[in-house]
């Protein structure tokens, strides 16, 4: 029995899809979720600065005595991947549990990823997919602006700012035909039916945040790493009464937010 909470971070909301597959999986954890969203977006950060606000996102969690961390975010799992690697706490990141899912897919025909800008622009996603389904093609498109809309509560399916975005963004995707799509942002899970409406029933969305949560569950199973008593503490870099809202319009029930920088 271990009751040290599991940290989650990212940019924004994009990480409350981690953080609640994760309270379905462990609804006995105790989470402490960092959305660092005075900073968002990170899709347009070189990697140099995406490299040193993964170090200050983990430190700013290891204040907390955390047991392990989910980077819940492609654009850091992606450009950081050595600085999570390096953690002296565990860190489950998004890229490499969900890349084992797109290859678990059964069902023929080439794949797709889609990302934000640096993420695809990394080429991370791509070269992991290609070396993990050897013979499939494997398409990837930035949707840089999915992360802002999902910030600024666009997420609905029928919300026609959506439904334009989503139809332009993926029209790449009807010429590629994938058998599935990785969702290699944590905030598109938030997107998942208006992409789901757009591209039809026929292809697998794979979800990067709930593979990384299903990689936590493992790891903290494994390693004898489960506890706790179910509390969660969420903290946001931006406006507190803004993340506050929508955080509950995702996740379906009150939420109490506090305001911290990752380097203070
Ligand atoms: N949700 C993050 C990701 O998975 C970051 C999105 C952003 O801030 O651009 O990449």
């Amino acid at each position: 029995m271990d009751n040290r909470p599991i940290g989650i971070f990212d940019s924004g909301l994009g990480g409350l899809t981690a953080l609640s597959a994760l309270r379905t999986l462990m609804p006995e954890e105790n989470l402490v979720y960092f959305a660092d969203t005075a900073r968002n977006p990170y899709g347009t950060r070189t990697p140099e600065q995406l490299r040193r606000m993964a170090g200050e996102n983990l430190a700013f969690l290891a204040r907390f005595g955390v047991k392990a961390v989910i980077a819940a975010c492609g654009t850091m799992s992606t450009n950081a991947l050595d600085v999570l690697g390096e953690s002296k706490i565990p860190v489950v990141n998004v890229l490499e549990p969900s890349v084992a899912a797109m290859a678990a897919v059964k069902s023929p025909g080439p794949l797709a990823v889609i990302a934000t800008d640096a993420s695809i622009r990394s080429g991370g996603y791509t070269r992991a997919l290609q070396r993990a389904c050897p013979g499939r093609k494997v398409t990837a498109l930035a949707c840089q602006e999915f992360v802002h809309l999902c910030e600024t509560g666009h997420t609905a399916p029928d919300d026609p700012l959506v439904r334009e975005a989503v139809s332009r963004c993926l029209t790449p995707l009807s010429a590629a035909k994938p058998a599935a799509l990785l969702l290699g942002c944590t905030h598109f899970g938030l997107m998942a039916d208006a992409i789901r409406s757009c591209l039809g029933a026929d292809v697998t969305l794979v979800s990067a945040a709930i593979c990384a949560a299903r990689a936590c569950r493992s790891l903290l199973e494994a390693t004898g790493l489960t506890g706790g008593s179910g509390e969660e503490v969420l903290y946001t870099s931006g406006s507190l009464q803004e993340f506050e809202e929508k955080a509950e319009h995702f996740l379906h029930r009150p939420v109490k937010a506090f305001y911290s920088s990752a380097g203070e």
